[in-house]
């Protein structure tokens, strides 16, 4: 897959493409579209976000409307301007290993229109786990690479494993790339307040860091870079470690533009 910039707007942060309103679509390589599952989901109740200065937790709980909806939404033109104007990756997930083939199945005759389709196997917000179960994994993995004839990502965080064994796996099983990481379950106390959910930001890039330079060894996957990249250097030392392309969540809260900034390391 080729990337110019190699940049990609993180899964969930940038929403079904609003993000774009805010910046020059020149300065994104791909657009991660959110989540997509079999069923719509209406997320966890508030409060979804919490923000420090080094962390956001979320509890968002993958909220969407589910595959059969966004197929209507796809086939009614909702999404035209922005395939014009960006390449678009689509993510999804299940609640079970089924639900990640049954929305697969139902993407087979769209999935020409898309860069990627990114597997989300790493939502702290849900309660299935698929990394934590490798022998179902490989088997999703294999019909999941069986049924799409598209570049297949696998999204992986390090809850349920080495990361560069999954990503081995992934590479074996016919995947073409993986997105390191994903936020990682965390909890924030405030008083008598206690939140749980996926922690992102600058706390995570030393972990994320350490994933990417692992999966590189061993692998020769397309890796895009996530966790923590708030600005040109952080986005310097993902590639120095051997990550292809680097996505952007968190710091779009702080920052719109910060996009347009990093992208300036390309032209
Ligand atoms: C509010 C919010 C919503 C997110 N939603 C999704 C999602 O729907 N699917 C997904 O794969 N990742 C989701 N993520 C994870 C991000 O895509 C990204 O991998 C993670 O936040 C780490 O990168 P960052 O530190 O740059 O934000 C979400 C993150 C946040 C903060």
């Amino acid at each position: 897959m080729e990337l110019r910039p190699p940049i990609v707007i993180a899964s969930g942060i940038g929403g079904m493409g609003e993000y774009l309103k805010l910046i020059d679509p020149k300065c994104i390589g791909a657009y991660t579209l959110k989540t997509i599952t079999f069923k719509p989901r209406h997320g966890n109740p508030p409060p979804r976000l919490i923000a420090t200065q080094n962390y956001l937790i979320n509890s968002i709980g993958l909220e969407n409307v589910g595959v059969k909806k966004f197929i209507e939404e796809l086939r009614g033109q909702v999404y035209d301007e922005l395939f014009r104007k960006v390449k678009v990756i689509f993510s999804f997930a299940g609640e079970n290993f089924e639900e990640y083939l049954l929305v697969a199945e139902k993407m087979v005759p769209y999935q020409d229109r898309f860069a990627a389709f990114e597997c989300n196997f790493s939502c702290p917000n849900v309660q299935f786990n698929p990394l934590s179960n490798p022998t179902e994994l490989k088997r999703m993995l294999l019909e999941l690479r069986k049924r799409l004839n598209v570049f297949l990502i696998a999204k992986i965080g390090i809850e349920g494993g080495f990361v560069e064994d999954v990503a081995k796996l992934a590479e074996d099983c016919g995947w073409n790339g993986v997105t390191l990481i994903n936020t990682i379950r965390a909890l924030h106390v405030d008083g008598e307040r206690i939140i749980a959910g996926g922690v992102s930001g600058p706390v995570l890039k030393p972990i994320a860091l350490r994933a990417v330079y692992e999966v590189r060894k061993r692998t020769s996957l397309f890796i895009i870079a996530s966790g923590g990249i708030m600005n040109e250097e952080d986005a310097q030392q993902f590639f120095k470690v051997g990550a292809s392309a680097i996505s952007i969540g968190t710091a779009l809260y702080k920052n719109p533009k910060i996009v347009e900034k990093i992208a300036k390391m390309f032209y």
